[in-house]
């Protein structure tokens, strides 16, 4: 199973004689299939001209695609290869009929997907039988299906499961090819395996773990040695010491957070933008009505937020994440739908959430951590969008700075002196009311928080766990580091501040956190906004590492 690959790349040209392609198809067609249906059809193609037609489909699918991708991302796209149809002597294409087996096929008629999944078997047995005849095989699924049946004439009630590219290899490489490329990394299995409830993660013969403490177990300070080595670097590098300023400890810290020394490029990265609604809304701390916050997400859906803009500047991906969001959002793509519960209490009157709902909100900050950094991104950007938030963060805030409301509530989204009033006598109240214990971190956000604080606090300590920088948007971010490193103080470890926000309570955050902000413009909008314009400096400070020359290879004489 471990040794099956898919293939692209170092392909002979030698046939492949007919009793061992016989033999791979009969493995094929031993495949389990629904009500024994065997809805699979194998179309075997070895024409030059056929295989130029499918060629030239496929790379118009992969410009399509490449279009599609956030500069980050498309510029390590580029040098991918995704397909072998004219370098190899077979293709094979294999199809569903869901017709087949008549109209009462057993298991079927709940699930007619059943007969493209049955189809599916049939490649994998596929797969594996040429392995062991030393063929290797690469699947290409960029095809418009209807396109290429009509381009091959295939019959039109027939779906394309597969299109295989077959051929002798020399190797077999260890690992994906998109793992060797650095697109995507594995998931351990201790992260899709669960005990009888999904979400009760354990492996067989373990105790169910909490998300949380498997993720506090990865978090580790920055490593010793590469730190050193990141100094030694920075000392060798043609340029005086010290001359890059911050971003010589922001390159270390990369080195150190990597346990590598240059550390890998940040790129690409994606921002996460936790959306959700608080009941303190009601208090009337902004002069914005509440349902801004799901008109926002299908805005940054649709690409006309100043984060879409800054995100296709600096090449990043925007991720949206529904943790909390008041009405129901229509399902689009690019939105995780993970609502905790449609907004959070108001705070002035109780607890904002339970105990459970803070957690839970806060795993899905994890998971989105894991997914994104699974997905190849090396950098997290955190981002928010939640009307009435600032209130909620100036009240975290106020809980671990110690400082008063006063000094610490803004304008947020721009109001006047007598709802500025009324949001610091709100904060003030809900302090009052709960009693906060900092010490009880998640006990704080279920108080105080809102959905949107306790899923960043997840993508922070998610983040440092898999050794990831995260760059912190404004006082959201802010508030929500405060809780992350209560819960684990190493987790700053992985945090880069992206930028200062206009408003008071974040400076007092970033003071208390003992993080300097790369950007300072006034800005106070959120949506990531600050971390997205502070990536080009993250990553510019670790391309320095790769790229800069040292006085002993570049023969420039150092100071006397
Ligand atoms: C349904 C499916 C479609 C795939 N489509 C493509 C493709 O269009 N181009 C490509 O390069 N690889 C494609 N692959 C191969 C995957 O990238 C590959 O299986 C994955 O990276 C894991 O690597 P491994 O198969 O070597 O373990 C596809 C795989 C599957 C299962």
């Amino acid at each position: 199973m471990r040794e099956r690959r898919d293939i692209r790349n170092g392909f002979r040209k030698d046939p492949v004689p007919h009793e061992v392609l016989l033999r791979v198809l009969e493995a094929a067609h031993t495949a389990p299939s629904v009500g024994h249906s065997q809805p699979w059809d194998f179309v075997v193609i070895r024409s030059a001209e056929t295989r130029q037609a499918m060629h030239e489909l496929a790379q118009r699918q992969r410009d399509a695609y490449a279009k599609s991708l956030p500069k980050g991302r498309a510029k390590q796209f580029k040098e991918l290869k995704i397909e072998a149809i004219l370098e190899t002597p077979v293709n094979i294409v294999v199809t569903a009929d869901p017709t087949r087996g008549g109209r009462h096929t057993l298991g079927r008629h709940t699930q007619p997907q059943m007969a493209p999944y049955s189809s599916a078997l049939a490649v994998e047995n596929l797969w594996l039988a040429a392995r062991a005849e030393g063929l290797g095989v690469g699947w290409v699924s960029f095809f418009d299906e209807r396109e290429m049946v009509r381009s091959l004439g295939l019959p039109e009630h027939l779906e394309v499961v597969a299109y295989l590219c077959v051929g002798y290899v020399d190797e077999f490489p260890d690992e994906p090819e998109l793992m060797q490329a650095g697109w995507a990394k594995r998931r351990p299995l201790s992260w899709v395996v669960h005990e009888e409830e999904y979400g009760r993660r354990a492996l067989p013969g373990e105790d169910p773990h909490d998300l949380l403490a498997e993720t506090l177990r990865g978090i580790r300070p920055l490593d010793a040695k590469a730190l050193g080595e990141a100094w030694e670097r920075q000392k060798r590098m043609t340029k005086p010491s010290g001359a890059l300023g911050m971003l010589e400890i922001i390159s270390a810290q990369l080195c150190g957070l990597s346990r590598k020394c240059p550390p890998p490029i940040p790129e690409p990265a994606a921002v996460a933008i936790f959306a959700g609604d608080h009941g303190v809304h009601a208090q009337g701390v902004t002069a914005w009505p509440q349902e801004v916050t799901s008109q926002m997400v299908a805005n940054f859906l649709g690409g006309g937020a100043v984060c879409n803009a800054f995100a296709n500047q600096v090449g990043a991906e925007v991720c949206v994440v529904d943790v909390g969001v008041a009405g129901e959002l229509p399902s689009t793509p690019g939105l995780l739908p993970r609502k905790v519960r449609p907004g959070t209490a108001d705070i002035t009157a109780g607890p904002a959430m339970t105990r459970e709902e803070a957690m839970r909100a806060l795993e899905v900050g994890i998971e989105t951590a894991r997914d994104l950094v699974a997905a190849g991104n090396k950098a997290l950007l955190t981002g928010e969008m939640g009307i009435a938030n600032t209130t909620v963060s100036a009240a975290l805030i106020s809980v671990y700075t110690e400082a008063d409301p006063a000094e610490i509530t803004g304008r947020g989204t721009g109001i006047n002196d007598e709802m500025h009033a009324r949001k610091i006598d709100v904060v003030r109240r809900a302090l009052e009311l709960h009693q906060p214990d900092p010490k009880d971190p998640i006990g704080v956000l279920a108080a105080i928080g809102g959905l949107e604080h306790a899923a960043l606090v997840g993508l922070i300590l998610g983040g440092a766990s898999l050794r990831t920088p995260v760059i912190l948007d404004g006082v959201s971010a802010g508030a929500a580091a405060l809780v992350a490193r209560a819960i684990a103080p190493e987790a700053l470890a992985a945090c880069i501040a992206g930028h200062r926000s206009a408003e008071p309570g974040h400076v007092a955050a970033l003071t208390k956190l003992g993080l300097r902000p790369l950007v300072d413009l006034d800005l106070r909008l959120g949506e990531g906004t600050g971390a997205l314009l502070a990536l080009p400096v993250v990553q510019s400070a670790a391309r320095a590492m790769h790229e800069v020359a040292t006085f002993d290879t570049a023969g420039v004489t150092e100071k006397g």
